[in-house]
């Protein structure tokens, strides 16, 4: 299938309507999601990126239909990640001499992945490839979001392609930002962002600068996963800019596990008590071993604190929540506050080795926790709201301090 985003650029790769999961099974992709290939031509033809390997034959057979591909002139690949250069064989096996551009890193990616002496073409930031009347400005975005990304704005047109920055996993038949619905591209996006860019926000801060510092008109951002940018396409720069600043909401997020409903009892009244002490905070509450765990870090993400909860088995903590406090670990979120709260019968341990477990993913904890012996019951609820009250106003407190300071 191809679709025209203007009179010489054609979008050629494959909507993944059946794509529930993806980085194998660690990202969750509910609305499926797209691999974007796009054909430029002028006087010279260039192919931007294919797409995902088990889609190889169909992607070759289409671009056959759409071009002899022995009038392809250039291939780009900005990223070898296989999502975007799984179906590069196929099509090497029909053109091998064509030339590949890409990075340093591109290079020793493709070959790590392909085993292939392929005719690499390597281009650094400000290299330029001319098609006749137009040319590509190429632009390396190491660790956007892996060390061999990069990016390329073609002159004339004014359009970025940005490969895997500002792309969202979405499906839809229609491809373009106005055309789908906008809460739906909104979670995406941010999903997007905070489950896979999070830890390089310092990098997409000074990429963005560096790129807006170039000065060049933008018409429109067309991304290798999801939506095209074409309305107003600085909107999901924007975003970014907001997201990469240490983003957080009016939100405190309770994460649990719980074997009972101990534990479980513990969070609801916490929230509660949350709730008493801060009346325009959004609380949400997440069984952590029931939930879609990047959706969870995707709440964790917006908010300004977190409070994770589990009771002690085997000295330790339930292992759902080792997982997300894995994942907090790896994503480095910035400037949240948090504390631990459990239920215990034993030995008790979980309270405290949760505590360590947050302070050690970076976020400040506040207070010992709440440690609750045996299931609770009226007294012990109405601490677990006491501890509620006081998690928000210490947060409140040491926010002042921070002003003050
Ligand atoms: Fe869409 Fe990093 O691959």
């Amino acid at each position: 299938m191809k679709i025209s985003i203007n009179e010489n650029i054609s979008w050629v790769g494959k909507i993944d309507w059946d794509l529930k999961k993806f980085h194998g099974e660690e990202y969750s992709t509910h609305r499926g999601s797209s691999y974007n290939a796009y054909l430029v031509r002028d006087e010279k033809t260039a192919l931007v990126d294919t797409v995902w390997g088990p889609f190889s034959d169909e992607f070759v057979d289409n671009l056959q239909s759409e071009i002899d591909l022995h009038k392809i002139d250039y291939i780009i690949a900005n990223h070898a990640e296989t999502d975007h250069s799984g179906a590069l064989p196929e099509l090497m096996r029909h053109i091998p001499d064509k030339p590949v551009y890409c990075t340093a890193n591109g290079v020793k990616s493709l070959k790590g992945h392909y085993h292939q002496d392929w005719n690499f073409k390597v281009v650094k930031t400000g290299d330029r490839l001319s098609l006749g009347t137009k040319e590509f400005i190429f632009i390396e975005a190491p660790m956007l979001h892996w060390p061999d990304s990069m990016m390329e704005y073609l002159t004339g047109d004014a359009v970025l392609f940005s490969n895997d920055a500002f792309g969202q996993h979405i499906a839809n038949e229609q491809i373009f930002n106005d055309q789908v619905v906008q809460s739906e591209l909104y979670e995406e996006a941010i999903k997007y962002y905070a489950n896979i860019l999070t830890p390089f926000s310092s990098l997409v801060i000074k990429k963005i600068n560096e790129v807006v510092g170039f000065n060049l008109p933008l018409h429109a951002i067309c991304p290798s996963h999801g939506v095209i940018w074409r309305d107003n396409p600085l909107q999901i720069v924007h975003n970014y800019l907001r997201w990469a600043d240490n983003y957080q909401e009016n939100q405190i997020t309770i994460i649990y596990d719980t074997m009972w409903n101990g534990t479980r009892k513990l969070a609801e009244v916490i929230a509660k008590g949350i709730m008493k002490s801060d009346a325009g905070v959004t609380v949400k509450i997440f069984n952590i071993a029931r939930s879609d765990k990047n959706d969870v870090i995707t709440e964790v993400f917006k908010s300004k604190a977190i409070l994770l909860g589990s009771p002690t088995i085997n000295k330790r903590f339930l292992s759902s929540i080792a997982l997300i406090i894995d994942l907090m670990a790896g994503l480095k979120f910035k400037n949240k506050k948090a504390a631990a709260f459990g239920c215990y019968g034993w030995s008790g341990e979980a309270v405290k080795l949760m505590n360590e477990g947050l302070a050690e993913a970076g976020f400040a904890v506040l207070g010992d926790g709440l440690k609750n012996l045996w299931d609770p019951g009226e007294k012990q609820l109405a601490q677990a709201y006491a501890f509620g009250e006081s998690f928000s106003s210490l947060r409140k407190q040491e926010r002042s301090a921070n002003e003050t300071d």
